[in-house]
């Protein structure tokens, strides 16, 4: 199985979340690629017969990067004949969109946008979208204070190792399916 781990993250949060399923993939013993978003990536994601993608929360949406690279790929893609009406099923591809989000207003319906968001790409291509998942990230530099105040009470030191490991049984449980 070829598997892609793309990725964006601004204060560091997310970025572990995509090292511990780089790190998941491989120990299942399949080949990974692992890739930072930035405002110049380009990438293919139609070779991969899976797909993980994931950001922080900014707004309710994920980063301008990532918002960008969906952009450029969703007319590239449309334009290539790739994505059709109906968006018939590509079969054995599958895709996981994943955020962390820090929720001290409104908790996880500030992360749900953000994930929902990433996951039309790949619906529109026919993937499978098999997991959507939003995990805790505390909040850092100025907005510090906001991950003892809001929603979901102390945020600090999240994702955690406990976030972490939870993570990597999922993604075993995805990847050796
Ligand atoms: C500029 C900025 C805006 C944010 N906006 C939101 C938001 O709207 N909703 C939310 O739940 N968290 C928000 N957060 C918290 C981040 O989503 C959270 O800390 C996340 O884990 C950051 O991921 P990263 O460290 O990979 O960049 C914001 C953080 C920053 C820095």
């Amino acid at each position: 199985m070829k598997v892609l781990n793309l990725y964006f993250s601004s204060t560091g949060n997310t970025v572990k979340v995509a090292h511990k399923i780089d790190e998941a993939i491989r120990e299942t013993g399949h080949q990974v690629e692992t890739i930072r978003i930035t405002p110049n990536t380009e990438v293919d994601i139609l070779p991969y017969d899976c797909v993980f993608l994931g950001s922080g929360v900014y707004e309710w949406l994920p980063g301008e990067a990532v918002i960008r690279l969906l952009t450029k790929l969703r007319r590239q893609y449309a334009d290539g004949g790739e994505i059709k009406p109906t968006a018939p099923r590509r079969s054995g591809k599958k895709a996981i969109v994943y955020c962390t989000y820090g929720g001290c207003h409104t908790g996880v319906n500030e992360a749900i946008p953000t994930t929902k968001y990433m996951a039309q790409l790949f619906d529109h291509l026919g993937y499978d979208v098999v997991a959507e998942w939003h995990l805790i990230g505390e909040y850092h530099g100025k907005l510090a204070k906001l991950s003892t105040i809001g929603r979901l009470g102390d945020i600090q030191g999240r994702p955690n190792d406990a976030d972490l490991r939870e993570v990597a049984e999922k993604v075993k449980g995805i990847i050796q399916v």
